[in-house]
């Protein structure tokens, strides 16, 4: 199972955004993908 990790230790710098694009596109190309975003805000999170 290929894991892709978005590092960084400072806010605000599109780890979220980046993860959430990859996770969409890896998605809709066919891929099972399984998104854990670990921020404290947890920006991925969607309703
Ligand atoms: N390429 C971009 N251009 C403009 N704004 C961006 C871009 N990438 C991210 N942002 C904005 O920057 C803010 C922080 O992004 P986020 O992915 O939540 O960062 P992180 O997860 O690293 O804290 C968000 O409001 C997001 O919409
Ligand atoms: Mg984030």
């Amino acid at each position: 199972m290929p894991v892709i990790a978005c590092v960084g230790q400072k806010g605000g710098v599109a780890k979220s955004t980046l993860s959430r694009a990859l996770a969409v596109e890896l998605a809709r190309s066919g891929l099972s993908v399984h998104l854990a975003d670990l921020d404290i805000d947890q920006g991925s999170q969607v309703d």
